[in-house]
C-alpha cells in the first residue's frame, strides 16, 4: 500500500508537470489522503456499507472484513478513512432527471459519433454484474457494443489504476486528478470532442474547482453536458467559473448531506438548448436543501 501510494503520487506529479499545473500544498495534501482512499475503495465490495468512523468498534469490524487485514482497518480508521464506491454508476444524474443513455443515444445520433468521459469512474460498472438498464459505463459499453471503438468511445479517469485489461473503445486513465484533466489531452481525447462529462462524488473531492472546470469546458464540445455534484461550500466558485468558461447553467438540486449539490451544465453552443436556465444567486440555491433523504452510498468518514 505504501509503495502503491508513492507510485501513484509521483505519477499524478508526473502528469501534472505535463501540463505545467503546480497543485497548492493543500491540494496537495488531499491528494495524498485521495490515494490512500482510493487504494483502499479498490479493495472493498463495491457498495460496501462502512460504518462511520465516529463508531469505531462498528467501522473497525466492517474494515475488517471488507479487507481481510487488521493492520489495513486500523491504519484506515487512523489516518486514511473509507471511501466506499458504487462501482460507478449514474445515480447523481438520474436524481436530476437525466437519462444518460437516452442522452447518449441522441448525442451519438445527432453528431455521428459520442464520446463520454467520467472523472473517478472506480470499477465504472465493470466488476459487478450486468443489470438490466444501462446505468454505468459498462451498461453504456453493452448498449452501444456494435459501434463501441468505431463511432462510441468511453473514458474515465481514477487517482490510481484499477483495471489491468479493458475492451477496445473504453479506456482508462489513471493517475488523473480532476484538476488535472487536460493531460488526457495528451492521452488521445481530443478538446472540444466530449459530449457528456460525469462525475459521481469524485470531483466533488477536488479542492481546485477552477482547474477542473477549466478543464472540463476545454474537453466539452459545444452543447456538451457536464453534470457533477459538489459541497455547498464550492457553489460560488464553481458559479463564478464556469460563468467564465463559457458554460450554461442547467438543472441543478441540493441532494443535502454527503450528496451536496448536483448541477448540470452545458457548454455553450450558439443556440441555447431549452431547459437550460439563467443563473440563479448561489444564495438561493444554498437556501434549497433537504429535497431528499441523505442516502450517499459512496463517501463514508
Ligand atoms: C467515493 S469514490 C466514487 C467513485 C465512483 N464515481 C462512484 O460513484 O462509485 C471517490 C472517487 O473519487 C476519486 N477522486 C478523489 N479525489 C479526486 C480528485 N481530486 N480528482 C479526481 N478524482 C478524485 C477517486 O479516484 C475515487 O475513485
Amino acid at each position: 500500500m505504501f509503495i502503491a501510494a508513492a507510485r501513484a503520487r509521483k505519477l499524478i506529479r508526473y502528469n501534472f508537470q505535463l501540463i505545467g499545473y503546480e497543485p497548492d500544498e493543500a491540494a496537495w495534501l488531499s491528494i495524498r489522503m485521495g490515494v490512500k482512499r482510493d487504494l483502499q475503495a479498490r479493495r472493498l465490495r463495491p457498495n460496501a456499507p462502512i460504518p462511520s468512523r465516529r463508531n469505531p468498534l462498528r467501522y473497525l469490524g466492517a474494515m475488517l472484513r471488507e479487507t481481510g487485514s487488521i493492520f489495513r482497518a486500523i491504519g484506515s480508521f487512523l489516518h486514511d478513512g473509507a471511501w466506499t464506491s458504487s462501482g460507478g454508476s449514474f445515480r447523481l444524474a438520474e436524481e436530476l432527471g437525466f437519462d444518460l443513455v437516452q442522452e447518449a443515444t441522441d448525442r451519438l445520433k445527432a453528431d455521428g459519433d459520442f464520446r463520454y468521459l467520467e472523472v473517478g469512474g472506480g470499477w465504472a460498472g465493470l466488476k459487478t454484474s450486468a443489470s438490466p438498464n444501462a446505468r454505468d459505463i459498462a451498461g453504456l459499453a453493452r448498449h452501444f457494443r456494435n459501434d463501441l471503438g468505431e463511432r462510441v468511445f468511453l473514458h474515465f479517469t481514477n487517482l490510481t489504476c484499477w483495471h489491468t485489461e479493458l475492451p477496445k473503445g473504453i479506456t482508462e486513465h489513471p493517475y488523473v486528478t480532476a484538476a488535472g484533466l487536460s493531460v488526457v489531452d495528451a492521452q488521445g481525447v481530443a478538446p472540444g470532442s466530449i459530449s457528456i462529462l460525469y462525475s459521481q462524488a469524485a470531483a466533488y473531492f477536488e479542492t481546485d474547482v477552477a482547474s477542473f472546470i477549466s478543464a472540463a469546458s476545454a474537453l466539452l464540445r459545444p452543447g456538451g453536458l457536464l453534470i457533477f455534484n459538489i459541497p455547498p461550500t464550492q457553489v460560488v466558485s464553481v458559479m463564478n467559473c464556469a460563468r467564465r468558461r463559457s458554460l450554461k447553467l442547467g438543472k441543478w438540486r441540493d441532494l443535502g448531506g454527503m450528496n451536496g449539490i448536483v448541477i448540470a451544465f452545458e457548454k455553450r453552443a450558439s443556440l441555447p438548448k431549452p431547459g437550460f436556465v439563467e443563473w440563479p444567486s448561489p444564495g438561493s440555491m444554498r437556501t434549497n436543501r433537504g429535497q431528499l433523504e441523505e442516502r450517499h452510498p459512496h463517501v463514508s468518514n
